[in-house]
């Protein structure tokens, strides 16, 4: 980030244009000022001073001022690569998604907002100052770019003691904390992989660089030194931001992915292979890997296959593949994983073969991997193989992830993100308890998105050690399990305790209800700690900002039918279906409040389009079910049923329908059958014991 000036502006500002959905910008130059002729806010055109450049390389963004404190960053940016391949043009950065001025993509909107957006990660030190009553921002920061004490926190110690003004030696040269953490490797006799001399003491470097470097929302104040979790929340590496095998799929940056890797598990960090300051890498091309892999063993066609000259000979072409983001820039997944073409064949997931060979097929890749004599190992039972099964709401995955989670052969933030899945899926089993005291946060933080999936009484006994966790992210998540949970019912200290953390939680949201999603999440709290009329006007408020979050209307709609108030619900439910016509949670919501208002025949038709629409779990296909059962379409239902059954096996309710309505047909035997595979998935349900016991009797077994 620089101040707009003849040195740091990169565009073309002679009078260039540029024209997206109708509307023409302008760039030109005004003695020192640069201005941005374009529709704004209210859609009118108008002139806006650049305040600062953006960026450098691979292209260059521009700030503009706009009212209450707010700075914008622009979506048409400079391509600053050399015209030879295509650069040194003005380019929109997301030409078909962004609509004009009252779409909250648009420039003006809050996803382009620097304050809130952009500015903790391209300054150093920056202090956001929201105030949510005005909704100005008076943001400030120590230094315009990226700076020392970004990385390294206060400084003034540091350079007492650099002068020689401190009196006595102080750790890390005077810093709050140690960077230095490359270690010492060194290769055994005959071994091909160096090893780390000394443990990794703590992950100080590494959270430090995650402050920017992550897919994360912020929570508090920054504390140098803290792990990042205690003032960031991370995103898990999970659909849809992550494939099922935890690739990058969508802006992730960097450190969700290098938390996943064998290598950081063995102690790397960083600065093994980027120098710090510099940003260089520490040797050039695959010499950044000799430093840890011998060469003899890696960097040969033995290993790799490919002419050593050839583009397909890099290490990090197949172990850190590129995916773009913002039309030119190419990133590289930082989970250093090994290609896996069968992976691609069996479940879709990307690999680095065929993201250069993009003419051929994974079969084809796979082949030549079985050629080589590197045929990948254990397709069938892959972890994320049953990640994605399980989102189908297949529970016979259910057990091998358990153990997962459970073992270390996974890294601590893939057995998160399991967690978290199970817990979604509805699964929160007694062997995971122990992790809400693990010592790694990331581990208590999905053990604690698990347990949220259990009933209260038995959420809050696990969990009420978790209201004073030492970590933000963990209390936090904590308090979104237990938002339900009624305070009267408490102790009176307990409900205490409890209250604080609910009130640390709506400060740290309210700080931050500047993004829409932010304040959406703040309604679903408020709406389910029963806060009905501070939850309408918290999702009504996310909703001015952006119209555009579904979530935010479906939501509602549940909110408002809880009151009973059906019309308003069916009137937010018609914005979502506007907004998404083809959404799965939409129609079926509609289709609910068909059945309730008694419109039998369109209730029908929304939920059969909902089940059409369903492809994660089974819950629509199933009340589709229900509801062709009750509209007198008994084979078709059982039929549905039975389909379902076996694409996604051991759900309770399904096999609970299957039991009632073949019996219900005349089918005991069937009825018998369903009810045995009922037990054999919930082996210590008592009921089902005697279902099954009732069913045998009956059919004479
Ligand atoms: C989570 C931290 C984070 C946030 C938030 C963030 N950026 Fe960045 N941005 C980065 C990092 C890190 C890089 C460069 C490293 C990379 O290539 O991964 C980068 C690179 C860029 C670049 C490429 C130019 C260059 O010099 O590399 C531009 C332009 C940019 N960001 C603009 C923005 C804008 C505009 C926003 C807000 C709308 C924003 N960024 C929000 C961290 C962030
Ligand atoms: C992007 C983050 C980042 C920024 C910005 C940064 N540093 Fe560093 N610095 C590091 C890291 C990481 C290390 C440890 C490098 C290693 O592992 O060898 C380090 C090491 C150092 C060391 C050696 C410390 C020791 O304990 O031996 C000094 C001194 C230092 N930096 C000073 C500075 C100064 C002065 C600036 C500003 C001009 C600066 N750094 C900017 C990340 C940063
Ligand atoms: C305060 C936020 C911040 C912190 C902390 C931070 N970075 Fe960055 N980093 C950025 C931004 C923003 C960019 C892109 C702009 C630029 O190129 O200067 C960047 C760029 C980089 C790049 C160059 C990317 C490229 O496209 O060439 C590397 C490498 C990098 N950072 C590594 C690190 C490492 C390693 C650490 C931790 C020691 C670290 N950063 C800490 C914000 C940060
Ligand atoms: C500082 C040392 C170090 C550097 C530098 C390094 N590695 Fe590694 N790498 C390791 C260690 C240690 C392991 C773990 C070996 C083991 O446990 O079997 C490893 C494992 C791997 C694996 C196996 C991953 C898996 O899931 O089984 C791959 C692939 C890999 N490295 C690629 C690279 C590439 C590519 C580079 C350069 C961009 C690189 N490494 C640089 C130390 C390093
Ligand atoms: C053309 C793709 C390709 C390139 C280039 C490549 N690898 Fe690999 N690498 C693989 C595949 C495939 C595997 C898994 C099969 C195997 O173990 O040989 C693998 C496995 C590995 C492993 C883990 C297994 C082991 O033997 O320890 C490491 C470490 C590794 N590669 C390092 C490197 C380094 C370092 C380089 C660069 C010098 C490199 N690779 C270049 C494809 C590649
Ligand atoms: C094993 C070596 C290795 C380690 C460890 C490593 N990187 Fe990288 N990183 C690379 C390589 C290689 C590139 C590609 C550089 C290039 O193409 O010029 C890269 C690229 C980047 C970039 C540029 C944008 C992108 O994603 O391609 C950023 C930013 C970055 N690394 C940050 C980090 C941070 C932060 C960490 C620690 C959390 C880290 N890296 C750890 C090897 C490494
Ligand atoms: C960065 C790009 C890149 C990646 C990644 C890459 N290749 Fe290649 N590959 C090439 C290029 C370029 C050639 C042509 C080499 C030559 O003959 O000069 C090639 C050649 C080949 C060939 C022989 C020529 C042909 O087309 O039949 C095979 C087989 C092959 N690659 C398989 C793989 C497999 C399998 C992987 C993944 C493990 C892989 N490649 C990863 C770029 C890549």
């Amino acid at each position: 980030m620089q101040p707009a000036t003849a040195d740091s502006v990169l565009g073309d500002f002679d009078n260039a244009r540029f024209t997206h959905r109708g509307v023409t910008t302008t760039f030109r130059r005004e003695d020192q000022n640069f201005i941005v002729h374009t529709a704004g806010e209210d859609g009118r055109m108008a002139d806006f001073p650049v305040r600062y450049v953006f960026g450098v390389e691979p292209l260059q963004q521009l700030l503009l001022p706009l009212s209450r404190g707010r700075l914008q960053a622009f979506d048409i940016a400079w391509d600053s690569r050399p015209a030879a391949v295509g650069g040194q043009r003005w380019f929109h950065l997301n030409p078909e998604e962004v609509g004009d001025h009252s779409d909250p993509l648009h420039w003006t909107g809050p996803y382009m907002n620097w304050n809130t957006q952009c500015a903790e990660c391209h300054s150093t030190d920056l202090e956001k100052r929201y105030d949510p009553d005005s909704r100005t921002y008076d943001s400030r920061y120590a230094e315009v770019d990226v700076a020392c004490e970004a990385c390294h926190g206060p400084g003034a110690q540091h350079i007492a003691q650099v002068r020689g003004e401190s009196d006595r030696e102080l750790p890390h040269v005077g810093f709050p904390v140690d960077l230095s953490q490359r270690g010492n490797w060194a290769f055994a006799d005959g071994e091909p992989v160096a090893r780390r001399q000394s443990e990794l003491a703590h992950p100080g470097q590494v959270d430090t660089c995650g402050r920017c470097h992550a897919r994360r929302g912020t929570l508090g104040d920054y504390h140098h030194g803290q792990p990042l979790l205690d003032t960031h929340r991370l995103s898990l590496p999970r659909p849809p931001l992550y494939h099922f095998d935890g690739q990058i799929r969508d802006e992730v940056y960097v450190y969700g992915s290098f938390l996943q890797s064998r290598m950081h598990r063995e102690g790397v960090v960083c600065s093994n292979c980027h120098e710090p300051h510099s940003l260089e890498l520490r040797a050039e091309g695959n010499g950044v890997c000799a430093q840890c892999h011998r060469p003899e063993r890696y960097d040969t066609p033995q290993h790799h296959h490919h002419p050593v000259t050839s583009s397909g000979a890099a290490c990090a072409n197949c172990h850190m593949p590129e995916t773009t983001y913002m039309v030119v820039d190419p990133r590289r997944d930082h989970s250093l994983r090994i290609p896996r073409p069968d992976l691609s064949v069996v479940m879709g997931t990307p690999n680095a073969c065929n993201q250069c060979h993009r003419e051929q097929s994974p079969e084809w890749a796979l082949q030549a991997l079985r050629d080589w004599g590197q045929a990948p190992e254990g397709t069938a039972d892959h972890p994320a193989r049953a990640l994605q099964q399980l989102a189908a709401g297949n529970r016979s995955v259910v057990p091998g992830l358990l153990d997962l989670a459970q073992g270390d052969s996974e890294a601590p933030i893939q057995r998160a993100a399991i967690l978290e899945a199970l817990g979604e899926a509805g699964v929160a089993a007694e062997p995971l308890t122990p992790l809400l005291r693990h010592d790694d946060p990331i581990l208590r933080l999905g053990a604690v998105q698990n347990a949220a999936s259990l009933p209260p009484r038995e959420r809050y006994a696990l969990l009420r050690e978790r209201i004073a966790d030492p970590v933000a992210s963990v209390r936090l998540a904590t308090a979104e399990a237990l938002a339900d949970i009624p305070l009267a019912a408490l102790p009176d200290t307990e409900a205490q305790a409890l209250e604080t953390l609910f009130r640390e939680y709506r400060k740290t949201y309210r700080d931050h209800t500047d993004m829409p999603g932010v304040q959406l999440q703040l309604a679903i709290f408020l709406s389910q700690r029963g806060n009905r009329v501070a939850a309408e006007a918290a999702y009504r408020a996310a909703l001015a900002s952006n119209p555009q979050l579904l979530a935010g209307w479906l939501n509602l709609a549940n909110l408002l039918r809880a009151e009973g108030r059906e019309a308003d619900a069916r009137d937010a439910l018609e914005q979502a279906l506007e907004l998404a016509p083809d959404s799965g949670q939409a129609l079926h919501a509609m289709g609910l409040l068909e059945v309730r208002a008694g419109n039998r025949k369109s209730a029908l038709d929304y939920l059969r389009r909902a089940a059409e629409q369903e492809d994660t779990g089974t819950r629509h296909r199933y009340v589709y079910a229900v509801a062709l059962h009750d509209s007198g379409a008994e084979k078709q239902a059982l039929q549905q049923l039975r389909a379902l059954n076996s694409a996604a096996p051991g759900q309770e309710e399904i096999l609970l329908a299957l039991v009632s309505y073949s019996e219900r047909a005349g089918e005991a035997a069937a009825a018998l059958t369903y009810a045995r595979e009922l037990q054999s998935w919930f082996p210590d349900n008592p009921d089902y014991r005697q279902l099954v016991r009732r069913l045998q009797r009956l059919t004479g077994e």
